[in-house]
């Protein structure tokens, strides 16, 4: 198979783990005998020091030409004052918008060897194994208008929460898939007691459900998915939300089993590219130091061979490897115990690789 794929490392530890996860493409490449091109991107606040702006023109050109996009991490605080209109993060808003990536996927593993690492007791997250589906693209985040304003003399304000229900549809559909791969359950999450919009969610998950009659759907309410997600986080399978309910949540599941650094993420489109990241940011108080954790980006680039290229194979064995040097031990500084040996970023990509 040959495949090309747009790396953009972006800022501060992205370049670190970014490189492990090319390393680990390349091996499984050689050993599956796929080849796998790659093609560099600027993006985040070493794109707006070169090119004035955080995604440039032919950042996003390249990933328009890829078969898939791999994305370290942006920002740092040397950016923190620029215009907000030309943040490193804004790159990532636009390039979602740019390849209408309107689900990112989250998945939170129990890794039994980590269990320690989890704020929570092994009891409650053993076993766990779920699914975020957030949508993307739509909701509070890019409704217009946005902005401030006078009322009769009164500062305020307004944000707008809009969706088109086709939005809706696409997104949920895809945890319905997902789902029927998995444990066959859907929980759809919303605040229909009180939003309009989360009404209409409610309606359109209803309908996707009469095309998955062998997949279970339960609705659940935010306020009480956020309270079940650290009491009983091994009832859900795929949960599926829109934007803002999704970005919330999504983080406190991504923690239930341990380190952000431990942790993946795909954002899908309609007819591709998908593009692959870690959950964490440029993590700038470590970066340099070589001591960054790279299974979240070798996570993602798991997700990448599976939802960008099918290769399920591939993606089990660099998934397993993963698991295998936890199992005997290598720990970067974020998922050591007091006292335990430290690995460094280059040593455990090195150890990966050698699994493989
Ligand atoms: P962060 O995720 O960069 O770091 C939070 C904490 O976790 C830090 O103490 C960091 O050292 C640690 N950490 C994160 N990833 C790690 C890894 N792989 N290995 C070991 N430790 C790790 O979030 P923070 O500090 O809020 O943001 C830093 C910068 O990153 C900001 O400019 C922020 O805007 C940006 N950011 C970018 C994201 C992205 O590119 N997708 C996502 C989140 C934040
Ligand atoms: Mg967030």
């Amino acid at each position: 198979m040959k495949k090309r794929i747009a790396v953009l490392p972006g800022d501060g530890i992205g370049k670190e783990v970014a490189k492990g996860a090319v390393e680990i493409l390349q091996a499984v490449g050689e050993r599956y005998n796929h080849q796998f091109e790659f093609s560099y991107g600027m993006i985040g606040g070493h794109a707006i020091d070169e090119k004035g702006k955080p995604l440039p023109e032919e950042t996003i050109q390249l990933c328009k030409e890829s078969d898939a996009i791999l994305l370290g991490a942006v920002g740092g605080p040397k950016w923190d004052q620029v215009n907000p209109d030309i943040r490193p993060e804004r790159g990532l808003l636009q390039i979602r918008k740019e390849l209408n990536l309107y689900a990112n996927l989250r998945p939170t593993t129990y890794f039994e060897s980590l269990a320690k690492s989890s704020p929570l007791k092994d009891e409650v997250i053993q076993g766990v194994d779920l699914l975020m589906v957030r949508e993307l693209t739509g909701g509070l985040y890019f409704g217009q208008p946005s902005e401030r304003m006078d009322a009769n003399g009164e500062s305020a304000v307004v944000d707008t929460l809009f969706y088109k229900k086709a939005e809706m549809k696409r997104v949920i559909e895809k945890a319905f898939i997902l789902a029927d791969k998995r444990r066959k359950k859907v929980t759809s999450i919303d605040k229909a007691n009180v939003l309009e919009s989360s009404r209409m969610w409610r309606e359109t998950a209803e309908e996707v459900a009469k095309d998955y009659p062998h997949v279970y759907l339960e609705h659940m309410l935010v306020d009480n998915a956020a309270m079940q997600m650290v009491t009983n986080p091994k009832q859900f399978d795929v949960v599926v939300t829109e934007n803002m309910f999704g970005d919330i949540l999504s983080d406190e599941a991504s923690v239930l089993t341990g380190s952000l650094g431990m942790l993946p993420s795909a954002s899908l489109s309609e007819n591709g590219p998908y593009l692959f990241e870690p959950i964490h940011g440029s993590a700038p108080d470590i970066a340099g130091k070589n001591v960054a954790n790279p299974l979240a980006m070798i996570l993602s680039a798991a997700m990448m061979l599976r939802e960008s290229f099918g290769l399920e194979t591939e993606a089990n064995e660099v998934e397993r490897a993963v698991k295998q040097v936890l199992d005997a031990g290598f720990r970067t500084s974020d998922i050591a115990e007091f006292g335990q040996q430290v690995t460094s970023t280059t040593e455990m990509i090195a150890e990966v690789k050698a699994m493989l």
